[in-house]
């Protein structure tokens, strides 16, 4: 009997862990971050930043990760109602996983955490004038993400100081789905 407790005692150990043993939070492997992306959170301490017409709100379309270690991002941000596509080239800073940008000021973004098949967050910090705001990004690799995982993001805005009425459900406003790569139009019309 006791045998047989132990047992189930390591089957649930085991069953416990496994839907988290793919999560990465060091030494990236920034190669199997390219690809398509879709942004499915946005948070920010500064509200307005993820409010409509803020060039800060943005959508993912894809992410690449060249050999020379710059991240290319391909993304919309909707101006003037418009869905815009934007192209940003980031650097890789000295340390892995952590980029910087110019791109409505100064911002230096890394890896929180990630799952190479499945979502990433990021960490973002913007200085302008002065002036400084961050940014948690959840991306994922389908436009949707479970309850279980929007349940860690919103432990990790906790975590770095950003209210819970500052997080914005991306899936609930236009994302600009239909302006994306003819390669997913059918993941565009799907939603
Ligand atoms: C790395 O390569 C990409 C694509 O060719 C280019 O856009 C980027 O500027 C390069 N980065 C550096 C640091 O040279």
């Amino acid at each position: 009997m006791k045998l047989l407790l132990l047992c189930l005692g390591l089957t649930l150990v085991c069953a416990h862990d496994e839907g988290n043993h793919d999560v990465v939070t060091s030494n990236f492997d920034m190669s199997k971050i390219s690809g398509e992306w879709y942004t499915v959170f946005l948070a920010s301490d500064v509200k307005e930043m993820i409010e409509k017409g803020s060039i800060m709100r943005g959508f993912m379309e894809s992410i690449k990760a060249w050999d020379n270690s710059s991240l290319t991002l391909k993304f919309h941000v909707k101006i003037d109602g418009e869905c815009t596509e934007m192209f940003l080239v980031c650097h890789q800073a000295t340390e892995n996983g952590v980029y910087t940008v110019i791109y409505a000021g100064f911002n230096t973004f890394r890896i929180i955490e990630v799952v190479y098949s499945d979502y990433i967050i990021f960490h973002l910090i913007n200085f302008n004038n002065k002036q400084k705001f961050e940014m948690l990004i959840l991306l994922a690799r389908n436009p949707n993400v479970s309850p279980k995982l929007k349940e860690r993001f919103e432990e990790l805005c906790q975590e770095y100081g950003i209210a819970e009425e500052n997080i914005l459900d991306v899936t609930k406003v236009d994302r600009c789905l239909q302006d994306r790569g003819s390669h997913d139009a059918q993941a565009s019309s799907a939603e």
